[in-house]
């Protein structure tokens, strides 16, 4: 195996990446939404036992074999022990990460666009109908969406193709921090509007009659996406994370970190809408029809704030999502490097090609190519369908299986605890969620959205 492959330089490096690529469009964008669906604080309490009952021993799990295993993802799991057929886990995850990018790209894309408009105080003196109007004609133009997308692609090849501790790391170093202090400053802000506090009492005030069983899957589906899980890139982390590093710790660090920016990011969005009357649950249009319309009216008296107050959020959009598509890219990046010998810079750039070409083909499933359609979902939705509540449940499921059942325990022990000098006594309750929880949990999701259970 290849000696020199990198390695993250510190373990704040290794946090702030992992977090990098957990923390992203899933926090800011669809945690709010599924949050604002769902009943608010009661999808949060029950968003947090998820992170915390399967969340983060998957978490570890990946981090273990990653380490353990120093190589891409496909071949990392089985090498843990066990028969080699579980190198097909990793495989599926490498596969799910690259589906998840081409359509991530476009989303990204929007941000891009959005963060545009925002530096050219495009939304100035627009009314709500005009909002909508403008994101639906943009997100179905042929050559607008795609032009963004190839823009946020190439930044993100960029940094991969600088390396992963160029790159990366500091990349990760840069940007997670710029992004805590971002959301931190908007949050306080949003949560100073006149009639804000109606909002944080929507997020904090706890209504368990709102809780249904559609809660309780939205909030694992939400888990697994928002925590970067199943798809390889975890796994992939790992193996540059140096043998001293704590994956116990590791995970915890990323998982509050997940979570805080999930919760601040909600503190932003909700007394912003409250403020103006705004419906909390309107689904995945919040961030980019409802927020750009909210800042317009709160900030109807003061244009320099409403100007800085976009300007920040959609920056703070881009930040997000850049950091989590390098994750996604990195992923087959090092697979196709090291299972079939392709310099690092023609894989990242081969990747970052075909990720650009289905994305036109998801971006175009908006507009031009909305005609065609599988199962009734136009090409985007199929492919988020398909990896979000497919791939990442089957990947996911396996691998709980594998790691809490087939591979060698001693192994995995001594990945987890760092051979008995650390998490020693939290072992055991890993051991258990790993065993039983994490496979039940993801089962019964699974089950439920064909309506089997
Ligand atoms: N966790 C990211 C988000 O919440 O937006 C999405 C993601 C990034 C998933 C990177 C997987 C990954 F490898």
């Amino acid at each position: 195996m290849e000696q020199n492959r990198g390695n993250f330089g510190s373990r704040l490096a290794s946090i702030l990446v992992a977090a990098g690529s957990a923390v992203g469009l899933g926090n800011i964008w669809r945690f709010p939404y599924e949050l604002g669906r769902n009943g608010g604080s009661a999808f949060l309490i029950i968003y947090i036992m998820c992170v915390v009952f399967f969340g983060v021993p998957l978490m570890i799990s990946e981090f273990a074999v990653g380490r353990h295993a120093q190589s891409n993802t496909a071949r990392a799991f089985g090498m843990m022990g066990g028969s080699r057929y579980w190198r097909w886990v990793g495989f599926l995850g490498v596969l799910t990460g690259s589906l998840i990018l081409c359509y991530y790209a476009v989303a990204a894309g929007w941000t891009v666009e959005y963060l545009f408009l925002a530096g050219v105080d495009g939304f100035a003196g627009k009314t709500p109908e005009q909002f909508t109007t403008d994101f639906n004609s943009f997100v179905s133009d042929p050559v607008q969406p795609i032009v963004c997308m190839i823009v946020f692609m190439l930044l993100t090849l960029f940094v991969i193709l600088a390396g992963v501790e160029k790159g990366i790391e500091r990349g990760s170093k840069l940007m997670m921090p710029m992004l805590f202090i971002f959301i931190v400053l908007l949050a306080v802000g949003s949560s100073m509007l006149p009639n804000g506090e109606q909002g944080l009492e929507f997020l904090f005030s706890p209504d368990l009659s709102k809780v249904t069983r559609s809660t309780l899957l939205s909030a694992m589906g939400q888990a697994f996406y928002s925590l970067s899980l199943s798809m390889g890139c975890l796994a992939t982390y790992a193996s540059y994370f140096r043998r001293e590093d704590r994956l116990v710790s590791n995970a915890m660090n990323v998982a509050w970190i997940d979570l805080l920016v999930a919760v601040l990011a909600s503190v932003i969005i909700f007394p912003a809408a409250f403020s103006v009357g705004v419906e909390p649950g309107v689904g995945p249009s919040l961030v980019f029809i409802t927020l750009p319309n909210v800042f317009q009216q709160v900030f109807a008296g003061s244009p320099l704030l409403c100007y800085a107050f976009s300007l920040m959020f959609y920056l703070l959009l881009v930040l997000a999502a850049l950091t989590s598509a390098m994750g996604l890219l990195e992923v087959p990046t090092i697979f196709m490097k090291e299972e079939f010998h392709i310099r690092r810079r023609w894989s990242a750039i081969g990747v970052t090609v075909f990720a650009i070409v289905v994305g036109m083909a998801c971006s175009l499933s908006m507009g031009l190519w909305s005609g065609f359609k599988i199962a009734g979902m136009n090409l985007f939705d199929t492919f988020d369908f398909f990896t979000a509540k497919i791939m990442l449940p089957v990947g996911g499921f396996f691998a709980a299986l594998y790691v809490g059942w087939f591979c060698d325990e001693p192994t995995l022990r001594g990945e987890v605890t760092n051979e008995g000098t650390t998490a020693v006594r939290f072992y055991p309750i890993y051991r258990f969620l790993i065993r039983y929880i994490a496979p039940l949990a993801i089962l019964a999701i699974f089950l439920n959205q064909f309506g089997l259970i």
